[in-house]
Protein backbone atom coordinates (compact mmCIF):
# COMPACT_ATOMS: atom_id res chain seq x y z
CA UNK A 1 0.00 0.00 0.00
CA UNK A 2 1.37 3.36 -0.92
CA UNK A 3 2.04 6.05 2.58
CA UNK A 4 1.95 9.58 2.08
CA UNK A 5 3.07 11.53 -1.33
CA UNK A 6 -0.35 11.31 -2.47
CA UNK A 7 -1.85 13.66 0.18
CA UNK A 8 0.42 16.80 -0.43
CA UNK A 9 -0.35 15.88 -4.28
CA UNK A 10 -3.78 16.27 -3.84
CA UNK A 11 -2.79 19.94 -1.67
CA UNK A 12 -1.53 21.23 -4.83
CA UNK A 13 -3.91 20.36 -6.96
CA UNK A 14 -6.60 22.01 -4.45
CA UNK A 15 -4.38 25.38 -4.82
CA UNK A 16 -3.58 25.32 -8.04
CA UNK A 17 -7.00 24.65 -9.74
CA UNK A 18 -9.29 25.42 -7.24
CA UNK A 19 -12.40 27.59 -7.88
CA UNK A 20 -14.66 29.42 -5.06
CA UNK A 21 -18.53 27.99 -4.90
CA UNK A 22 -21.04 30.83 -6.23
CA UNK A 23 -22.78 32.58 -3.97
CA UNK A 24 -19.83 32.05 -0.91
CA UNK A 25 -18.45 35.63 -0.31
CA UNK A 26 -15.22 35.97 1.08
CA UNK A 27 -16.86 36.95 4.85
CA UNK A 28 -18.22 40.75 3.56
CA UNK A 29 -21.08 42.70 4.85
CA UNK A 30 -25.19 41.47 4.72
CA UNK A 31 -25.45 39.81 1.72
CA UNK A 32 -28.78 39.42 -0.32
CA UNK A 33 -30.92 41.28 1.13
CA UNK A 34 -31.87 39.47 4.48
CA UNK A 35 -33.61 41.59 7.08
CA UNK A 36 -30.93 41.87 10.06
CA UNK A 37 -27.32 43.12 8.71
CA UNK A 38 -24.35 40.29 9.05
CA UNK A 39 -21.23 42.49 10.16
CA UNK A 40 -18.11 41.29 11.34
CA UNK A 41 -16.15 43.11 14.72
CA UNK A 42 -14.13 40.51 15.69
CA UNK A 43 -11.11 42.91 16.79
CA UNK A 44 -14.49 44.64 19.05
CA UNK A 45 -16.01 42.03 20.89
CA UNK A 46 -14.57 40.64 23.77
CA UNK A 47 -13.37 36.89 23.93
CA UNK A 48 -12.49 36.85 27.26
CA UNK A 49 -14.80 33.53 28.18
CA UNK A 50 -14.48 31.77 25.22
CA UNK A 51 -10.94 32.05 24.75
CA UNK A 52 -11.04 30.58 28.52
CA UNK A 53 -13.00 27.99 27.54
CA UNK A 54 -11.98 27.03 24.04
CA UNK A 55 -8.39 25.95 22.29
CA UNK A 56 -9.27 28.42 19.61
CA UNK A 57 -7.11 31.51 18.41
CA UNK A 58 -9.61 34.01 17.76
CA UNK A 59 -6.91 36.38 16.45
CA UNK A 60 -6.39 33.82 13.56
CA UNK A 61 -9.37 31.78 13.07
CA UNK A 62 -9.35 29.04 10.24
CA UNK A 63 -10.62 29.97 6.82
CA UNK A 64 -14.00 27.76 6.09
CA UNK A 65 -14.67 28.85 2.60
CA UNK A 66 -15.13 25.42 0.57
CA UNK A 67 -11.98 25.42 -2.26
CA UNK A 68 -12.90 22.53 -4.79
CA UNK A 69 -10.27 20.72 -7.00
CA UNK A 70 -11.06 20.68 -10.59
CA UNK A 71 -12.49 17.29 -10.48
CA UNK A 72 -15.44 18.50 -8.03
CA UNK A 73 -16.16 20.95 -10.69
CA UNK A 74 -20.12 19.11 -11.29
CA UNK A 75 -20.56 18.64 -8.02
CA UNK A 76 -20.28 22.89 -7.87
CA UNK A 77 -24.07 22.80 -9.59
CA UNK A 78 -25.44 21.02 -6.36
CA UNK A 79 -24.19 23.51 -3.70
CA UNK A 80 -27.51 23.63 -1.40
CA UNK A 81 -26.14 26.84 0.54
CA UNK A 82 -29.24 29.38 0.57
CA UNK A 83 -29.21 32.11 -1.75
CA UNK A 84 -27.53 35.29 0.29
CA UNK A 85 -26.34 32.87 2.74
CA UNK A 86 -23.00 34.72 4.31
CA UNK A 87 -20.00 32.64 4.73
CA UNK A 88 -18.28 33.80 7.41
CA UNK A 89 -15.37 31.87 9.77
CA UNK A 90 -16.56 33.16 12.63
CA UNK A 91 -19.73 31.99 11.91
CA UNK A 92 -18.49 28.11 11.41
CA UNK A 93 -16.45 28.56 14.26
CA UNK A 94 -19.48 29.20 16.20
CA UNK A 95 -20.91 26.13 14.21
CA UNK A 96 -18.27 23.91 15.79
CA UNK A 97 -18.56 25.09 18.87
CA UNK A 98 -22.19 23.70 19.21
CA UNK A 99 -21.36 20.75 17.66
CA UNK A 100 -19.05 20.04 20.55
CA UNK A 101 -20.91 21.41 23.29
CA UNK A 102 -22.29 18.67 25.51
CA UNK A 103 -24.73 21.51 27.25
CA UNK A 104 -26.95 21.30 24.06
CA UNK A 105 -28.26 18.16 25.53
CA UNK A 106 -30.73 17.99 28.55
CA UNK A 107 -28.00 16.63 31.07
CA UNK A 108 -24.82 17.76 29.70
CA UNK A 109 -23.62 14.68 28.77
CA UNK A 110 -23.77 14.50 24.52
CA UNK A 111 -22.72 16.83 21.92
CA UNK A 112 -23.54 16.30 18.32
CA UNK A 113 -20.00 14.57 18.22
CA UNK A 114 -20.81 12.15 20.58
CA UNK A 115 -22.45 10.23 17.89
CA UNK A 116 -20.98 11.90 14.85
CA UNK A 117 -17.41 11.17 15.63
CA UNK A 118 -14.42 12.80 13.12
CA UNK A 119 -12.75 9.82 13.12
CA UNK A 120 -15.68 7.92 11.78
CA UNK A 121 -16.37 10.73 8.85
CA UNK A 122 -18.91 12.12 12.18
CA UNK A 123 -20.52 8.62 12.27
CA UNK A 124 -21.18 6.93 15.27
CA UNK A 125 -18.85 2.88 15.20
CA UNK A 126 -22.10 1.57 17.16
CA UNK A 127 -24.77 0.27 15.41
CA UNK A 128 -27.06 2.77 17.25
CA UNK A 129 -26.34 5.54 19.23
CA UNK A 130 -26.75 5.90 22.87
CA UNK A 131 -28.57 8.79 23.81
CA UNK A 132 -28.89 11.52 26.42
CA UNK A 133 -30.31 9.25 29.30
CA UNK A 134 -27.64 6.43 28.46
CA UNK A 135 -30.73 4.29 28.57
CA UNK A 136 -32.30 4.33 25.21
CA UNK A 137 -30.38 4.35 21.68
CA UNK A 138 -31.69 5.92 18.38
CA UNK A 139 -33.65 3.54 15.88
CA UNK A 140 -31.72 4.40 12.71
CA UNK A 141 -27.85 4.11 12.63
CA UNK A 142 -25.94 7.36 12.79
CA UNK A 143 -25.21 9.40 9.35
CA UNK A 144 -21.63 10.24 8.15
CA UNK A 145 -21.39 13.79 7.22
CA UNK A 146 -19.06 14.72 4.51
CA UNK A 147 -20.52 16.16 1.43
CA UNK A 148 -23.85 16.93 2.61
CA UNK A 149 -23.47 20.27 0.68
CA UNK A 150 -24.41 18.75 -2.35
CA UNK A 151 -27.44 17.76 -1.79
CA UNK A 152 -30.88 18.67 -3.04
CA UNK A 153 -34.11 20.29 -0.77
CA UNK A 154 -35.86 17.44 1.23
CA UNK A 155 -32.93 15.20 2.07
CA UNK A 156 -31.69 15.51 5.11
CA UNK A 157 -31.87 12.42 7.11
CA UNK A 158 -32.05 8.33 6.48
CA UNK A 159 -35.69 8.84 5.47
CA UNK A 160 -35.15 12.11 3.68
CA UNK A 161 -38.12 14.03 6.05
CA UNK A 162 -35.60 17.23 6.94
CA UNK A 163 -36.04 20.18 4.13
CA UNK A 164 -32.70 21.29 4.73
CA UNK A 165 -29.37 21.45 6.55
CA UNK A 166 -31.06 24.57 8.37
CA UNK A 167 -34.12 22.67 9.74
CA UNK A 168 -32.59 19.48 10.22
CA UNK A 169 -29.58 21.01 12.93
CA UNK A 170 -31.90 21.19 15.18
CA UNK A 171 -33.90 18.45 15.20
CA UNK A 172 -31.47 16.21 17.17
CA UNK A 173 -31.58 18.61 20.44
CA UNK A 174 -35.45 18.41 20.42
CA UNK A 175 -35.02 14.48 20.19
CA UNK A 176 -36.66 13.01 23.10
CA UNK A 177 -33.95 9.92 22.75
CA UNK A 178 -30.91 12.18 21.33
CA UNK A 179 -30.23 15.53 23.75
CA UNK A 180 -33.95 15.44 25.13
CA UNK A 181 -35.14 19.22 24.66
CA UNK A 182 -38.72 17.18 23.39
CA UNK A 183 -41.59 19.95 23.88
CA UNK A 184 -42.18 18.20 27.54
CA UNK A 185 -38.66 19.36 28.26
CA UNK A 186 -39.67 23.17 27.18
CA UNK A 187 -37.92 22.82 23.51
CA UNK A 188 -35.64 25.07 21.90
CA UNK A 189 -37.13 27.99 24.52
CA UNK A 190 -35.56 26.28 27.56
CA UNK A 191 -32.29 25.55 25.22
CA UNK A 192 -31.79 29.06 23.89
CA UNK A 193 -32.22 30.17 27.59
CA UNK A 194 -29.49 27.94 28.62
CA UNK A 195 -27.20 29.36 26.07
CA UNK A 196 -27.38 32.35 27.01
CA UNK A 197 -26.33 32.12 30.08
CA UNK A 198 -23.43 29.99 29.47
CA UNK A 199 -20.76 33.27 29.24
CA UNK A 200 -18.44 32.31 25.94
CA UNK A 201 -22.29 32.36 24.13
CA UNK A 202 -23.20 35.54 23.68
CA UNK A 203 -19.01 36.51 22.99
CA UNK A 204 -18.96 33.96 20.13
CA UNK A 205 -22.70 34.96 18.79
CA UNK A 206 -21.34 38.63 18.53
CA UNK A 207 -18.64 37.36 16.99
CA UNK A 208 -20.50 35.92 14.24
CA UNK A 209 -23.48 38.10 13.86
CA UNK A 210 -22.60 41.51 15.18
CA UNK A 211 -24.81 41.26 18.74
CA UNK A 212 -24.86 38.68 21.21
CA UNK A 213 -28.42 37.44 20.65
CA UNK A 214 -28.77 34.07 21.39
CA UNK A 215 -31.62 32.70 18.33
CA UNK A 216 -32.75 29.67 17.09
CA UNK A 217 -32.40 30.85 13.97
CA UNK A 218 -28.76 31.84 14.43
CA UNK A 219 -28.20 28.10 15.66
CA UNK A 220 -28.77 26.82 12.94
CA UNK A 221 -27.06 29.32 10.60
CA UNK A 222 -23.80 28.44 12.73
CA UNK A 223 -24.49 24.52 12.52
CA UNK A 224 -25.25 24.16 8.94
CA UNK A 225 -22.31 26.43 7.88
CA UNK A 226 -19.87 24.28 9.83
CA UNK A 227 -21.36 21.00 8.75
CA UNK A 228 -21.24 22.39 5.06
CA UNK A 229 -17.76 23.32 5.32
CA UNK A 230 -17.29 19.02 5.66
CA UNK A 231 -16.06 18.09 2.45
CA UNK A 232 -14.26 15.44 1.13
CA UNK A 233 -12.07 15.49 -1.72
CA UNK A 234 -8.89 14.02 0.00
CA UNK A 235 -9.18 10.32 -0.98
CA UNK A 236 -6.82 7.82 -2.89
CA UNK A 237 -9.73 7.89 -5.47
CA UNK A 238 -9.62 11.33 -5.46
CA UNK A 239 -5.92 11.90 -6.14
CA UNK A 240 -5.73 8.99 -8.80
CA UNK A 241 -9.12 10.39 -10.69
CA UNK A 242 -7.87 14.32 -10.33
CA UNK A 243 -5.02 12.71 -12.66
CA UNK A 244 -7.46 11.50 -15.11
CA UNK A 245 -10.20 13.75 -15.19
CA UNK A 246 -10.87 15.34 -18.34
CA UNK A 247 -14.03 17.91 -18.67
CA UNK A 248 -14.06 17.46 -22.26
CA UNK A 249 -14.77 13.95 -22.40
CA UNK A 250 -19.01 12.66 -22.27
CA UNK A 251 -17.89 10.84 -18.62
CA UNK A 252 -15.16 12.94 -17.39
CA UNK A 253 -12.62 9.98 -17.36
CA UNK A 254 -14.75 8.51 -14.94
CA UNK A 255 -14.47 5.16 -16.61
CA UNK A 256 -10.30 5.22 -17.67
CA UNK A 257 -8.34 3.36 -15.50
CA UNK A 258 -7.15 5.11 -12.22
CA UNK A 259 -3.55 5.94 -11.69
CA UNK A 260 -1.98 4.64 -8.81
CA UNK A 261 -4.45 2.25 -7.25
CA UNK A 262 -3.81 -1.12 -7.26
CA UNK A 263 -5.28 -3.71 -9.91
CA UNK A 264 -7.31 -4.93 -7.79
CA UNK A 265 -8.74 -1.67 -6.75
CA UNK A 266 -8.98 -0.88 -9.87
CA UNK A 267 -11.17 -3.84 -11.25
CA UNK A 268 -13.42 -2.53 -8.28
CA UNK A 269 -13.89 0.58 -9.56
CA UNK A 270 -14.28 -0.52 -13.13
CA UNK A 271 -17.46 -2.47 -11.28
CA UNK A 272 -18.90 0.20 -9.70
CA UNK A 273 -18.84 2.90 -12.26
CA UNK A 274 -19.96 1.10 -14.94
CA UNK A 275 -23.23 -0.11 -16.52
CA UNK A 276 -24.13 -4.21 -16.43
CA UNK A 277 -23.95 -3.74 -20.74
CA UNK A 278 -20.10 -3.24 -20.09
CA UNK A 279 -19.28 -5.44 -17.22
CA UNK A 280 -20.21 -3.78 -14.82
CA UNK A 281 -22.48 -3.38 -11.49
CA UNK A 282 -23.63 0.17 -12.09
CA UNK A 283 -23.14 1.36 -8.51
CA UNK A 284 -22.44 4.92 -10.04
CA UNK A 285 -25.23 5.24 -11.40
CA UNK A 286 -27.00 6.23 -8.26
CA UNK A 287 -23.95 6.95 -5.98
CA UNK A 288 -22.16 9.75 -8.38
CA UNK A 289 -18.79 10.55 -8.20
CA UNK A 290 -17.08 12.68 -7.18
CA UNK A 291 -19.09 13.41 -3.95
CA UNK A 292 -20.64 9.79 -3.71
CA UNK A 293 -23.81 11.44 -2.74
CA UNK A 294 -27.18 10.30 -3.97
CA UNK A 295 -28.41 11.28 -7.51
CA UNK A 296 -31.26 13.75 -6.99
CA UNK A 297 -34.32 11.17 -8.57
CA UNK A 298 -32.80 7.88 -6.70
CA UNK A 299 -35.05 5.68 -5.57
CA UNK A 300 -34.77 2.58 -2.70
CA UNK A 301 -32.19 -0.25 -2.95
CA UNK A 302 -34.58 -3.39 -2.12
CA UNK A 303 -33.57 -3.91 1.19
CA UNK A 304 -37.07 -4.96 2.42
CA UNK A 305 -39.77 -6.36 0.46
CA UNK A 306 -42.41 -4.34 -0.35
CA UNK A 307 -40.82 -1.19 0.67
CA UNK A 308 -42.27 1.94 0.13
CA UNK A 309 -40.27 4.90 1.31
CA UNK A 310 -37.27 6.55 -0.57
CA UNK A 311 -33.63 6.24 1.82
CA UNK A 312 -31.14 8.05 0.94
CA UNK A 313 -27.66 7.05 1.92
CA UNK A 314 -24.93 9.19 3.14
CA UNK A 315 -21.81 10.17 0.30
CA UNK A 316 -19.70 6.94 0.19
CA UNK A 317 -16.81 8.80 0.57
CA UNK A 318 -14.87 7.07 4.11
CA UNK A 319 -17.55 4.65 3.57
CA UNK A 320 -15.16 1.90 4.60
CA UNK A 321 -14.76 3.81 8.73
CA UNK A 322 -18.53 2.70 9.73
CA UNK A 323 -19.18 -0.41 11.27
CA UNK A 324 -23.01 -0.74 10.20
CA UNK A 325 -24.28 -0.28 6.99
CA UNK A 326 -27.62 1.06 5.91
CA UNK A 327 -30.44 3.01 8.02
CA UNK A 328 -30.86 0.45 10.38
CA UNK A 329 -27.21 -0.51 10.45
CA UNK A 330 -28.18 -3.99 9.60
CA UNK A 331 -25.16 -5.36 7.74
CA UNK A 332 -22.00 -5.13 9.23
CA UNK A 333 -19.69 -5.86 6.92
CA UNK A 334 -18.75 -3.93 3.02
CA UNK A 335 -19.03 -7.64 2.01
CA UNK A 336 -22.54 -8.07 2.86
CA UNK A 337 -23.46 -4.81 1.59
CA UNK A 338 -22.16 -5.99 -1.72
CA UNK A 339 -23.49 -9.50 -1.39
CA UNK A 340 -27.06 -7.61 -1.45
CA UNK A 341 -26.46 -5.78 -4.43
CA UNK A 342 -25.52 -9.42 -5.94
CA UNK A 343 -28.27 -11.33 -5.19
CA UNK A 344 -30.33 -9.93 -1.94
CA UNK A 345 -32.32 -6.96 -3.98
CA UNK A 346 -35.98 -7.57 -2.89
CA UNK A 347 -39.15 -5.83 -5.21
CA UNK A 348 -41.08 -3.35 -3.71
CA UNK A 349 -43.21 -0.25 -4.75
CA UNK A 350 -40.07 2.31 -3.98
CA UNK A 351 -37.04 0.13 -6.07
CA UNK A 352 -35.26 2.10 -8.13
CA UNK A 353 -35.29 0.90 -12.03
CA UNK A 354 -31.23 0.85 -11.68
CA UNK A 355 -32.05 -2.19 -9.13
CA UNK A 356 -34.30 -3.99 -11.77
CA UNK A 357 -32.94 -5.96 -14.91
CA UNK A 358 -34.39 -6.12 -18.16
CA UNK A 359 -37.27 -8.61 -17.13
CA UNK A 360 -38.42 -5.47 -15.03
CA UNK A 361 -37.91 -7.35 -11.85
CA UNK A 362 -34.89 -7.43 -9.36
CA UNK A 363 -31.78 -7.95 -10.75
CA UNK A 364 -30.00 -10.48 -9.38
CA UNK A 365 -26.66 -10.99 -10.18
CA UNK A 366 -24.02 -12.96 -8.58
CA UNK A 367 -20.57 -11.81 -7.97
CA UNK A 368 -17.18 -13.96 -7.64
CA UNK A 369 -15.69 -13.64 -4.75
CA UNK A 370 -12.44 -11.96 -6.80
CA UNK A 371 -15.19 -9.28 -7.72
CA UNK A 372 -16.60 -8.75 -3.97
CA UNK A 373 -13.13 -8.52 -2.74
CA UNK A 374 -12.31 -5.81 -5.64
CA UNK A 375 -15.46 -4.13 -4.81
CA UNK A 376 -14.88 -3.50 -1.43
CA UNK A 377 -11.02 -3.00 -1.89
CA UNK A 378 -12.23 -0.05 -4.64
CA UNK A 379 -14.32 1.49 -1.31
CA UNK A 380 -11.64 1.41 0.50
CA UNK A 381 -9.81 3.96 -1.49
CA UNK A 382 -12.37 6.58 -1.11
CA UNK A 383 -11.36 7.26 2.81
CA UNK A 384 -10.26 10.35 3.34
CA UNK A 385 -7.59 10.56 6.28
CA UNK A 386 -7.38 14.55 5.52
CA UNK A 387 -10.73 15.06 6.72
CA UNK A 388 -10.19 12.50 9.49
CA UNK A 389 -7.77 15.06 11.03
CA UNK A 390 -8.55 18.19 9.52
CA UNK A 391 -7.61 20.32 12.74
CA UNK A 392 -10.73 22.62 11.37
CA UNK A 393 -13.68 20.51 12.55
CA UNK A 394 -11.56 18.78 15.81
CA UNK A 395 -12.83 19.81 19.14
CA UNK A 396 -12.23 23.12 20.14
CA UNK A 397 -13.20 22.62 23.83
CA UNK A 398 -9.96 22.70 26.23
C1 LIG B 1 -27.59 10.31 20.12
C2 LIG B 1 -26.94 10.36 18.83
C3 LIG B 1 -27.00 11.59 18.00
C4 LIG B 1 -26.80 12.89 18.40
C5 LIG B 1 -26.51 13.42 19.79
C6 LIG B 1 -26.89 13.69 17.19
N1 LIG B 1 -27.13 12.90 16.11
FE1 LIG B 1 -27.21 13.48 14.17
N2 LIG B 1 -27.87 11.66 13.62
C7 LIG B 1 -27.99 10.59 14.48
C8 LIG B 1 -28.74 9.54 13.83
C9 LIG B 1 -29.10 8.20 14.44
C10 LIG B 1 -29.06 10.03 12.54
C11 LIG B 1 -29.95 9.35 11.52
C12 LIG B 1 -31.36 9.61 12.01
C13 LIG B 1 -32.47 9.40 11.04
O1 LIG B 1 -32.27 9.42 9.84
O2 LIG B 1 -33.60 9.23 11.51
C14 LIG B 1 -28.49 11.36 12.45
C15 LIG B 1 -28.56 12.17 11.32
C16 LIG B 1 -27.99 13.42 11.23
C17 LIG B 1 -27.91 14.21 10.03
C18 LIG B 1 -28.46 13.84 8.66
C19 LIG B 1 -27.37 13.56 7.67
C20 LIG B 1 -27.89 13.26 6.29
O3 LIG B 1 -27.09 12.86 5.43
O4 LIG B 1 -29.09 13.40 6.02
C21 LIG B 1 -27.28 15.39 10.35
C22 LIG B 1 -26.94 16.53 9.43
C23 LIG B 1 -27.00 15.33 11.77
N3 LIG B 1 -27.43 14.12 12.27
C24 LIG B 1 -26.43 16.36 12.50
C25 LIG B 1 -26.47 16.40 13.89
C26 LIG B 1 -26.26 17.60 14.68
C27 LIG B 1 -25.98 18.98 14.12
C28 LIG B 1 -26.37 17.25 15.98
C29 LIG B 1 -26.28 18.13 17.20
C30 LIG B 1 -27.16 19.27 17.26
C31 LIG B 1 -26.63 15.81 16.00
N4 LIG B 1 -26.70 15.35 14.72
C32 LIG B 1 -26.76 15.06 17.17
C33 LIG B 1 -27.50 10.51 15.78
C34 LIG B 1 -27.23 11.61 16.57
C1 LIG C 1 -30.76 2.34 -7.14
C2 LIG C 1 -29.75 3.17 -6.58
C3 LIG C 1 -28.55 2.45 -5.99
C4 LIG C 1 -27.65 1.63 -6.63
C5 LIG C 1 -27.63 1.20 -8.08
C6 LIG C 1 -26.67 1.28 -5.63
N1 LIG C 1 -26.99 1.85 -4.44
FE1 LIG C 1 -25.94 1.69 -2.73
N2 LIG C 1 -27.42 2.66 -1.72
C7 LIG C 1 -28.57 3.17 -2.28
C8 LIG C 1 -29.45 3.61 -1.23
C9 LIG C 1 -30.83 4.25 -1.43
C10 LIG C 1 -28.81 3.32 -0.01
C11 LIG C 1 -29.35 3.55 1.41
C12 LIG C 1 -30.39 2.49 1.69
C13 LIG C 1 -30.92 2.46 3.09
O1 LIG C 1 -30.16 2.54 4.04
O2 LIG C 1 -32.14 2.30 3.24
C14 LIG C 1 -27.53 2.73 -0.36
C15 LIG C 1 -26.57 2.35 0.56
C16 LIG C 1 -25.30 1.87 0.22
C17 LIG C 1 -24.24 1.65 1.16
C18 LIG C 1 -24.33 1.88 2.67
C19 LIG C 1 -24.08 3.33 3.01
C20 LIG C 1 -24.10 3.58 4.47
O3 LIG C 1 -23.69 4.67 4.86
O4 LIG C 1 -24.55 2.74 5.26
C21 LIG C 1 -23.16 1.20 0.46
C22 LIG C 1 -21.79 0.85 1.00
C23 LIG C 1 -23.56 1.12 -0.93
N3 LIG C 1 -24.87 1.53 -1.03
C24 LIG C 1 -22.75 0.68 -1.95
C25 LIG C 1 -23.24 0.40 -3.24
C26 LIG C 1 -22.53 -0.40 -4.22
C27 LIG C 1 -21.16 -1.00 -4.00
C28 LIG C 1 -23.34 -0.48 -5.31
C29 LIG C 1 -23.12 -1.26 -6.58
C30 LIG C 1 -22.95 -2.67 -6.39
C31 LIG C 1 -24.54 0.27 -5.00
N4 LIG C 1 -24.45 0.78 -3.73
C32 LIG C 1 -25.59 0.46 -5.88
C33 LIG C 1 -28.83 3.26 -3.64
C34 LIG C 1 -28.15 2.56 -4.62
Amino acid sequence: MHSKPWISRTALIIAGAAFLLAGCGGGGGGGGGSDAPVQASSTAATTQAAVAALNVDFGNLPDYTTTLPAHYASAAALDNTPAGAVSKKEVATLGRVLFYDRRLSLNDTKSCASCHQQSTDFADIDRFSMGFAGTDRTTAHSMRLANLRFWQPGSMFWDRRAASLETQSVMPIQHPVEMGFDASNGGMTVLVDKLRSITYYPELFTLAFGDGTVTEERMQLALAQYMRSIVSVNSRWDSAYAQVFNPSLPDKGLSLPAPGLTEQEDRGRHLFMNFPSKGGMSCAACHVPPTFALKGTTQSNGLDEGETKIFKSPSLKNVANSGAFMHDGRFSTLEEVVEHYATGVKDGPALDKNMRGPDGLPRLRPVTPDDKAALVAFLKTLSDPVLAADPRFSDPFR
